[in-house]
């Protein structure tokens, strides 16, 4: 199995270590009302960025003390065990018809602080599984053990799985690949996500084209607050 870096961890002095840490503030600064601790990663189209984005975010979230738990809800393109290198044998689908205890269905990763549940054996109706009653009990059980819950979803405007998850947590981040998707679609991909009253906390630009900037010779994430 091919594993893919983290960034976070491989280079954590890089500027681009130093934009998840950024995001992690802002994600811990954008309410004072209500803490959000259930965050959504989607975005418009495939290969954005998502599962990249997720990952690094989680890692930067556990280091810095807070219990946490990554949850692959992308049950077409399941990323995050390559990611992790972790096995995907049974993960989230096999924990939710039943199969397995949720002692089964975790596992630890290398980081401290940073748990992990993989998307699992591939289900037929992976858009009911994850819209289910037993999904949302499940996180809101977790917010019992975790202070942040992370959960990589499928695109947008491809299958409902995201605005289906976004409906029952905190807050939901939307990754847009601005060198990869034309304007349209991300809006489209925000207006998806308001027509469910999806509270999102912000748009991450990633892949962006910086060839001007002195720091070109990293790949840059951007955060935006979306005006109300
Ligand atoms: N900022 C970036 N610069 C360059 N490459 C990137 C960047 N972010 C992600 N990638 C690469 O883009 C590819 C797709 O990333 P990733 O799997 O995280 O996207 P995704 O949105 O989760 O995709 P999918 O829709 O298949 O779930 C990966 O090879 C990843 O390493
Ligand atoms: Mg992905």
């Amino acid at each position: 199995m091919k594993k893919e870096k983290l960034v976070t961890i491989e280079y954590p002095k890089s500027l681009i270590s130093e934009s998840y840490r950024t995001l992690r503030t802002n994600i811990q600064f954008s309410s004072f009302d209500s803490k959000v601790k259930t965050i959504v990663v989607t975005s418009s189209g495939p290969r954005e960025g998502k599962s990249t984005i997720c990952a690094n975010l989680a890692v930067v979230i556990a280091e810095n003390g807070y219990k946490t738990i990554l949850i692959d809800c992308d049950q077409r393109m399941a990323k995050l065990h390559k990611i992790f290198n972790t096995s995907n044998e049974k993960g989230l689908s096999d924990f939710l018809i039943d199969n397995i205890q949720f002692s089964e269905a975790v596992q630890n990763t290398e980081i401290p602080n940073l748990d992990i549940i993989t998307s699992g054996t591939k289900p037929p109706n992976p858009s009911e599984l994850v819209a289910s009653e037993k999904m949302k009990k499940f996180i809101e059980d977790l917010k019992e053990t975790y202070d942040y819950i992370i959960i990589d979803t499928p695109p947008v405007i491809i299958v409902t799985d995201a605005q289906l998850i976004s409906t029952y947590v905190d807050g939901c981040i939307l990754v847009v690949a601005s060198s990869q998707v034309e304007k349209a679609t991300a809006i489209k991909a925000k207006e998806l996500l308001q027509k469910v009253n999806a509270r999102i906390l912000g748009v991450v630009l990633n892949k962006m084209d910086v060839k001007q900037k002195s720091y070109s010779r990293y790949y840059y994430s951007g955060w935006k607050k979306l005006k109300k």
